[in-house]
């Protein structure tokens, strides 16, 4: 008798003791991402970027299209006022453009709080198999490095340059700031990641993709870190959506559950809703990621610190962010509080914790 339940026991033990350690990641390693990747004379001559900045008018504001090279530059500005205004320099992600509606609509708080915005191209450059794709973030972000090194020249200073991408994007952003130090011996203020990309980045060495060292504060926002995004804290502020993996479900309740995909461009919306409500999407710092997986973040002493314009950087860490699934997703104080269903238990809250007939 004692001795089966000591079987019983050192089974359990075992089953319990499996170690099932944490997710690999997507797509951790790529070919060629150590090796040189150049682009051509006519690639070169493609490149572009759109310049947008407010008006008074009844069109809130305006853009052209200049191209990203040190002629460009010139262009750039002629159009823009480099030295009242701040300039924010966005990137989107894989098989992204300067004309896409979700871009647009992150670009339109920034107008709207009077700073130029420089939309980097990436269309058609990144519509290539993702691989490819992410080798050419870093001579992309080099040539866009010294174009802003270039503005620089032209009166821009880098205490008015922030930086923000996207995915992919992130990692140009990245790329583009470091060799914006190289040749001015200054950094950027702001570099903003949003879920910057995994796949091909995420077992590079922190000095050759997205890290701190960008700029004076670099802030990430993380949705799916093993999917499309990235786990390690890469910022000097890191915010883990819900958790950091998966996103609270887009359509209802019930019907499809918000994955990869959905999860990863999650962060766009997020962002720009932090911009519009700069005190609503309030996050709570987190002793690890390995805590914030799982919104094990509250204890006594809550350090609170808010997404977006209002983020106080003289707090640096890893911090949980909750939100609710549906529009506008921010949640305010309410994160302050531990929620009985976290991010992976929020569609529990239909089951009651009783028997039921259905
Ligand atoms: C490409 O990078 C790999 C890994 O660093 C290296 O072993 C290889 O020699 C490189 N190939 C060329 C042609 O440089
Ligand atoms: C409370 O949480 C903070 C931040 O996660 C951590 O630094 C601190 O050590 C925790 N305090 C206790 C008593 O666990
Ligand atoms: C940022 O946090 C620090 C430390 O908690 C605090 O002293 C400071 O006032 C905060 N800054 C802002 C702008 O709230």
């Amino acid at each position: 008798m004692v001795f089966t339940f000591l079987v019983l026991l050192c089974a359990c033990g075992c089953v319990f003791a499996i170690d099932t350690g944490f997710p690999a990641g997507y797509m951790g390693d790529c070919p060629g991402m150590y090796n040189d990747t150049q682009f051509s004379d006519s690639t070169k001559r493609s490149l572009s970027v759109v310049v947008m900045w407010p008006t008074n008018g009844f069109i809130r504001s305006q853009e052209r299209k200049c191209q990203l090279s040190v002629r460009g530059a010139a262009c750039v500005a002629r159009h823009l006022n480099l030295n009242k205004r701040k300039t924010q320099v966005m990137i989107t992600g894989y098989l992204d453009a300067t004309f896409s509606p979700v871009v647009r609509s992150v670009a339109a708080p920034y107008l709207e709080m009077g700073r130029n915005i420089i939309l980097v191209e990436v269309f058609p450059l990144l519509i290539r198999p993702y691989p490819m794709a992410a080798r050419i973030t870093r001579p992309l972000g080099e040539i866009l490095g010294e174009f802003l090194a270039e503005l620089s020249r032209r009166g821009l200073p880098p205490n008015r340059l922030e930086l923000s991408g996207g995915s992919l994007g992130a990692h140009i952003a990245y790329y583009a700031a470091a060799k914006y130090r190289e040749l001015t011996g200054q950094k950027p203020a702001r570099l903003s990641g949003l879920d910057p990309a995994g796949p091909c980045f995420r077992n590079l060495p922190p000095s050759q993709r997205f890290n701190p060292e960008g700029a004076e504060k670099v802030d990430v926002l993380h949705t799916n870190i093993d999917g499309f995004g990235i786990a390690d804290p890469i910022g000097h502020v890191d915010f883990y959506a819900n958790g950091g993996e998966y996103q609270p479900s887009m359509f209802g309740d019930f019907i499809m559950p918000c994955f990869l995909l959905c999860s990863h461009i999650r962060s766009a919306f997020y962002w720009l809703l932090a911009y519009e409500n700069p005190d609503k999407f309030i996050a709570v710092r987190c002793e690890s990621v390995a805590k914030a997986r799982h919104g094990d973040c509250y204890n006594d002493t809550v350090v609170p610190n808010f997404l977006g314009p209002k983020t106080n950087f003289t707090n640096k860490g890893i911090y949980y962010l909750p939100t609710k699934e549906q529009l506008p997703y921010y949640i305010g104080e309410e994160g302050l509080k531990k929620r009985k269903y976290n991010h992976n238990g929020y569609l529990l809250r239909v089951s009651p914790d009783n028997d039921v007939i259905v």
